[in-house]
């Protein structure tokens, strides 16, 4: 009678605190959301999109992913473990090794977003609007061009993964007409859509202001 009584007490208790610790776990840890258009699609086309590779042109595994659609081919949008785009990654049987590789949270990044529905978002990030070498432009070169432009791989000549190499790229007046993609420069980033006014903008001011290491 007494095991029977503590039993259910137990089982009332736990009951009634159940949604408690459920709401706890749901509220408190933040999950990241991630934009398509200025998080997630930098990190295809910068590290997969190279020439050979995942591209309108070469269409490596029949598989483009410079844009929405054609990396969608590869992702089931809430499971990222069924997902070709996902997992060749995490296994790490891409990029080729030789390639430049995902950092990690390029990896967590693409895995959140197909986890939260895999959408096609955009202009969902508040423009920054500093313009400092280290803490804007570098990161920019690195989301979006450094997968091509790198020491090895170093796309036209420019090596944008470090201050010298893309002051080149600005010194020699090509930095800015590629990226706003004007005739007579090769548009880039290569092969997809411009990278936001915002960035646009921020480059140009760090040019204007005499493109310091700063
Ligand atoms: C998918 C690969 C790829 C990506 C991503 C890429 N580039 Fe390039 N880029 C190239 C290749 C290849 C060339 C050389 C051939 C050419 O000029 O078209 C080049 C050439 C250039 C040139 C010389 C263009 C000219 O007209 O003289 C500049 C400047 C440049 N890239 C800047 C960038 C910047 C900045 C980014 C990022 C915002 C970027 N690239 C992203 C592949 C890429």
């Amino acid at each position: 009678m007494f095991k029977f009584r503590f039993a259910s007490v137990a089982i009332v208790l736990l009951l009634a605190l159940t949604p408690l610790v459920y709401q706890s776990c749901t509220y408190d840890i933040p999950v990241p959301s991630y934009c398509f258009q200025e998080d997630v699609l930098p990190i295809f086309v910068s590290k997969c999109s190279q020439s050979g590779c995942h591209n309108a042109i070469d269409k490596e595994e029949d598989l483009d992913l410079t844009n929405y659609n054609g990396i969608m081919k590869g992702v089931k949008a809430g499971k990222p473990m069924s997902s070709e785009c996902y997992t060749e990654i995490n296994s790490g049987s891409m990029p080729p090794s030789n390639s430049v590789q995902l950092t990690q949270l390029e990896k967590s990044t693409i895995k959140a977003w197909i986890k939260a529905g895999a959408e096609n978002t955009s202009n969902c990030n508040t423009c920054d609007s500093s313009f400092t070498y280290a803490a804007r432009i570098q990161p920019l070169m690195d989301k979006w061009c450094v997968g091509c432009h790198s020491a090895n791989y170093s796309g036209g000549q420019y090596d944008l993964s470090n201050y010298n190499g893309v002051v080149k790229a600005v010194t020699n007046a090509r930095l800015l007409g590629s990226i706003k993609q004007q005739s007579g420069y090769s548009a880039m980033p290569q092969g997809t859509s411009p990278i936001s006014d915002c960035d646009i903008i921020a480059v140009t001011k760090w040019i204007n202001a005499g493109h310091p290491n700063n």
